[in-house]
């Protein structure tokens, strides 16, 4: 059977990464989160101390780009592909408030970006790929046979993100969560490389009242008559 590339772009917690991974699994197609990697690459210079609440040192992130290696490994406990940053797992540290806090003003330096979207297009290069993120429809993988475009009201997906964070064990206000929301929408919106827009051929879905079947199902109709 023919396989494709599916794109699926989007604001900040519109489930792109769940609805990815359900289609990956249906379809025996690899999954790549690449808001993860933007995470890991965020995590790091937290670590180096080369971002905090008080100075980004850009130009030292930029030069230690070479010694930041970002990769997945596959877990079967839990049936998707898990991130790595210089061989450590990074999955629970990345989902942070504190990385979503700053993980937008890493994503909009162009030498961040250059790294990752290489790295993205040779792990899509044979397709049968499902691949998340802001860009991937427009500058990754702009032939991509189908692009989404995932939305949701602000509120509904702070929500989201707040009952995550909780679930996991984390103490956050929800009002912090939908402001992290909202600037993240507008600096990703707004950076001068490879902004998040809608694609021109991308389908827009809007999840804001849609239970998780009814937008797998949907969005499952869309891979069938693309195939
Ligand atoms: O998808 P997720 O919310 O985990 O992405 C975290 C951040 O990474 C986004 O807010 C955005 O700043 C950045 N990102 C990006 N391009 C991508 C994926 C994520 O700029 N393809």
């Amino acid at each position: 059977m023919t396989k494709i590339t599916i794109a699926i772009d989007g604001f900040s917690s519109t489930g792109k990464s769940t609805v990815a991974k359900q289609l990956a699994k249906h379809l025996g197609y690899v999954y790549v989160d690449t808001g993860a990697m933007y995470r890991a690459v965020t995590f790091y210079a937290m670590q180096k101390k080369l971002i905090s609440t008080k100075a980004f040192d850009v130009a030292s992130l930029i030069k230690q780009l070479p010694n930041i290696r970002v990769h997945f490994v596959f877990n079967e406990d839990v049936g998707f592909a898990e991130v790595y940053l210089n061989d450590l797992n990074v999955e629970t540290e990345i989902r942070s408030l504190d990385v979503s806090s700053f993980v937008s003003k890493v994503a909009a330096i162009s030498e961040v970006r250059q790294k990752l979207v290489e790295q993205q297009q040779k792990l899509g290069a044979e397709k049968g790929v499902v691949m998340d993120g802001r860009d991937i429809g427009t500058v990754v993988f702009p032939d991509a046979e189908l692009k989404l475009f995932m939305t949701a009201s602000a509120e509904t997906r702070a929500k989201r993100r707040y009952d995550e964070l909780l679930e996991r064990g984390d103490r956050v206000a929800y009002e912090a969560v939908l402001k992290n929301v909202q600037e993240r929408d507008y600096i990703d919106s707004n950076r001068e490389d490879s902004p998040l827009m809608k694609a021109d051929d991308a389908i827009e879905i809007d999840n804001s009242n849609m239970s998780l079947k009814e937008q797998f199902d949907k969005i499952l109709h869309l891979v069938n008559i693309t195939l």
